[in-house]
Parts: structure tokens; C-alpha cells; sequence
């Protein structure tokens, strides 16, 4: 496990004061606004049509009064629309996978990759990574900002990078065998699949070298974190982040509070609003998350609509409010017979239920004019048909007792759901 005391010292943002954060983040507020508003035609209509100038902005809580970004926006802004520098100043683009509809891109000039990796150092760092720590980065490298984002930041914390990006899972047991990382970095639904593997290998998750694990990309629970942390015997922590905002590296939890991420706000300025009606909500009240660049150069985002749900918390660990661990995206629940439901409160369900390994799906399905969901979860090797009988009453029970609705339960033979190699998709929608 990672010792908190051998962390080296905080960076010169971690070391400020609530009031010399509120003043840094106002001056860096204004000249963000100002830099959408003179470089991006797009942040100068909506802003004229919404009547607010950037110098209207005059406290941090003036922020309100600026119009959303969402991300039909920056579809309609396709590819280089959002940009507030020249292309040729425009140093890498990343984009979203576009499985959703059209693509987005999303731009860094040289210091806005700077930056991007100061914030992975400062993540990893507050993870529990030292300089000289072998790192293994599992997350896909390419368009996706995993890969690469973790990479440069491990690379800027002084670390030695395994750059071994999705897939190909045997030979990353046989890499993580023989280099001997102490960090993992990857989504905590592909280190299951790492596990997996190791135990078809015959090795022994919990004699690796690792130590800790920073995982994120997708939302995972407390369940999920006791699951990893006993099968490998290592600290697992969550990072945060998107494509739009930067990528990986906008909230970190500390490993040795492990109490929610901090949320990096001396660069991306954090809020919670009502998802339908837009208004900010009071700390600690759960909402849409919000961010607004602070520093961006090349695409800054003002007020953009991440649609994950959480909320947000004093700082504990360091200076910064904290993000509670996200439930889910507003488009990953489901409305079952009016009641809402994420995949979240399934994984809790699933993960706490003898005879079940943590491998499940969701089948949405329709019959007649009511939908239908079936919780199929894998049956762990050995278990007995009477265990499996008694899995599928349980799991029925809790969903109906603990989120209220009724699901059908299949407990499903060991190894025969497909495993993720990055993002897991939990809902399969056979419902058109
Ligand atoms: O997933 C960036 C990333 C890479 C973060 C590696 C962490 C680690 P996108 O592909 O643009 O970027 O997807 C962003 O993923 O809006 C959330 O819905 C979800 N997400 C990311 N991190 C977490 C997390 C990357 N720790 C979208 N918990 C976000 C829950 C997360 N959801």
C-alpha cells in the first residue's frame, strides 16, 4: 500500500489559501471570458444574445449570468469552429469517439499540453505516485485522451512510462510480470479483465509489484473500489476528467483520504446546476456537474455541460472543493416504469452478492408499451445452481427494495459476458 508520508511536496496552486485561490481563479475567470469572447465567434453570439460582456463578470458568482456550452454546440462547431488561436498554433487534437453522432475535436497549443501534464503530475502525485515510479498506462492511446494524457503527465512527475495502451491482455500481464510498475493507470472495468487474466495465467494478482491504481474514465463505485483493492492488494483511486475540459487530470483523489476527487480549481472552475432548470445549486446539493476553463488557450469552454451527476464538497486533503464520485451521466439513466436508475446502483447490487463475479450488462427491452430491464450477471466459477438461484432472488430483491422498481435477474455462465478493453458500455438498449 502507498505510504502518504514519502508523497513529495505540493506544487505552488496546491499551496494557496482559499482567498489567494478565489482572487487567482477571478483574474483567470476574466481573461478566459475575454479570450472566448474576442476569438470565438460562437462564445461572442451567445454571448451577445444572452446581453453579458466579459467585463460584466465582477465576482465569481457573476459566472451565472454567462450562457452554457453544451456539446450540440461544439458538434455544430465541427471540426476546428471552437478554436480561439490560429490552426497553425494548435499543437495536437483529440476527439470524442462520435459513436453518439458527429464527432467533436478538441485542441491544446504547446501550453495548453504543458499545463494538461503539470495537472496528470499533480493527479498522479496526489495519488501517491514519486518520481522514478515505473507506470503502466493501460488507457487507449489515440484520439482518446487516456493514453496520452496519462503518458505526459507520468512523464512530467519524473516517472518511467510502460506506454501499453487497451487491449492485447495476456501481454500485459506478462509486462506488468516483468517491469515491475508500481502505478496502474487504466479504466477500473479493464483492470476486472486484467484480473481475469491473471488468475487464467495462474499468477497472483496480489504478489504484482503495484502498488496503486488510478482509475477512471467511467463511473465506479465503492464496491468496485473494495474489489480491486483486495484482489490486487493495492490502493485504488479515482481520476477524473473529459475530453472537452482537457481530458484526464481535472479532479484527483488523494490516496490517503480517498474521501472524493479534488477538483484542480485553479484551472478548471467547478459548478452544480439543476439539470433541467439550469440554476447553480448550493454546495454539497446534487446536480449537473459545469465547468469552465480557466487557462485554455487554444479551445477554452465556458460553462460547458459535462452531464455527470454529483456534488460538490469542501476541501479536505488539499485546498480545492472536492466532486463527489460521479453517479452516472444524465444519458446513462434509465426511466423504468417513471423510477430513475443508473448502472451505478447496479454494480453496488452486484458487487455485494455471494456467487456473483463483477461482471454484468443491463438488456433494456420492450414489452407492449412498457420497458423492461434484465440484470444479467455472471455466475463466479464454481458456484452451485442453488447459489446462482439464490444470487438472482437477492439482486431482484435489493433493485426492487433499494431503487424500487422490478428487474429480471439472469445469472449467466462464468466468462460469457464480453469484457472491457476501455470503456465498459453497461446498457445494451434492444428496445427499437
Ligand atoms: O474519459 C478522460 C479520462 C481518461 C478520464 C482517463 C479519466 C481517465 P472522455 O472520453 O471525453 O474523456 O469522456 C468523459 O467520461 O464526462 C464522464 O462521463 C466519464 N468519466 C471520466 N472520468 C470519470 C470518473 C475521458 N472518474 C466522460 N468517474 C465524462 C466517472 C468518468 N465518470
Amino acid at each position: 500500500m502507498a505510504d502518504a508520508n514519502q508523497v513529495p511536496a505540493l506544487d505552488s496552486g496546491e499551496r494557496l489559501d482559499a482567498p489567494g485561490l478565489r482572487a487567482l481563479q477571478l483574474d483567470r475567470l476574466r481573461a478566459q471570458l475575454r479570450h472566448a469572447y474576442e476569438n470565438v465567434p460562437f462564445y461572442r453570439r451567445s454571448f451577445d444574445e444572452a446581453g453579458v460582456r466579459p467585463e460584466d463578470c465582477e465576482s465569481l458568482a457573476d459566472l451565472a449570468r454567462f450562457p452554457f456550452t453544451t456539446k450540440a454546440d461544439l458538434r455544430e462547431n465541427y471540426p476546428y469552429g471552437m478554436f480561439a488561436v490560429p490552426r497553425d498554433q494548435v499543437r495536437r487534437v483529440h476527439a470524442s469517439s462520435g459513436t453518439t453522432g458527429r464527432p467533436t475535436v478538441v485542441g491544446y497549443t504547446d501550453a495548453d499540453l504543458s499545463m494538461w501534464a503539470d495537472m496528470v503530475a499533480r493527479s498522479l502525485r496526489a495519488a501517491g505516485a514519486r518520481p522514478g515510479d515505473v507506470v503502466h498506462v493501460a488507457y487507449g492511446y489515440g484520439l482518446f485522451t487516456g493514453g496520452l494524457g496519462a503518458h505526459y503527465g507520468a512523464e512530467r512527475l519524473g516517472c518511467t512510462v510502460v506506454p501499453a495502451s487497451g487491449g492485447m491482455t495476456a501481454r500485459q500481464v506478462r509486462l506488468i510480470e516483468d517491469l515491475r510498475p508500481r502505478i496502474i493507470m487504466v479504466t477500473p472495468s479493464y483492470m476486472l479483465t486484467l484480473l481475469d487474466e491473471f488468475e487464467r495465467q495462474g499468477v497472483d494478482p496480489r504478489g504484482t509489484s503495484l502498488e496503486v491504481g488510478v482509475f477512471g474514465a467511467e463511473p465506479w463505485t465503492e464496491e468496485m473500489r473494495r474489489e480491486i483493492e483486495e484482489r490486487f492488494g493495492i490502493d485504488a483511486v479515482d481520476i477524473y476528467g473529459l475530453s472537452e475540459v482537457i481530458g484526464p487530470g481535472v479532479a484527483q483523489e488523494c490516496v490517503e483520504t480517498k474521501d472524493g476527487l479534488h477538483v484542480w480549481e485553479d484551472h478548471f472552475f467547478p459548478e452544480v446546476v439543476d439539470p433541467v432548470t439550469g440554476e447553480v445549486l448550493p454546495e454539497g446539493e446534487e446536480g449537473e456537474l459545469v465547468f469552465t476553463s480557466l487557462t485554455k488557450e487554444a479551445m477554452p469552454v465556458i460553462r460547458y455541460r459535462t452531464r455527470d451527476l454529483t456534488r460538490l464538497l469542501p476541501g479536505t486533503a488539499r485546498v480545492f472543493r472536492r466532486m463527489e464520485k460521479v453517479t452516472g451521466r444524465s444519458d446513462d439513466m434509465v426511466i423504468l416504469r417513471g423510477v430513475n436508475l443508473f448502472p451505478t446502483q447496479i454494480e453496488e447490487i452486484v458487487l455485494r452478492t455471494p456467487g456473483v463475479a463483477p461482471h454484468f450488462q443491463l438488456r433494456l427491452t420492450r414489452e407492449g408499451r412498457l420497458d423492461a430491464l434484465t440484470v444479467r450477471a455472471e455466475a463466479r466459477p464454481g458456484a452451485t445452481p442453488e447459489t446462482r438461484e439464490a444470487a438472482a432472488r437477492l439482486i431482484g430483491s435489493a433493485v426492487k427494495n433499494g431503487i424500487g422498481v422490478s428487474v429480471a435477474v439472469e445469472i449467466v455462465e462464468p466468462e460469457s459476458l464480453e469484457r472491457s478493453v476501455g470503456k465498459i458500455k453497461r446498457i445494451m438498449d434492444l428496445r427499437h
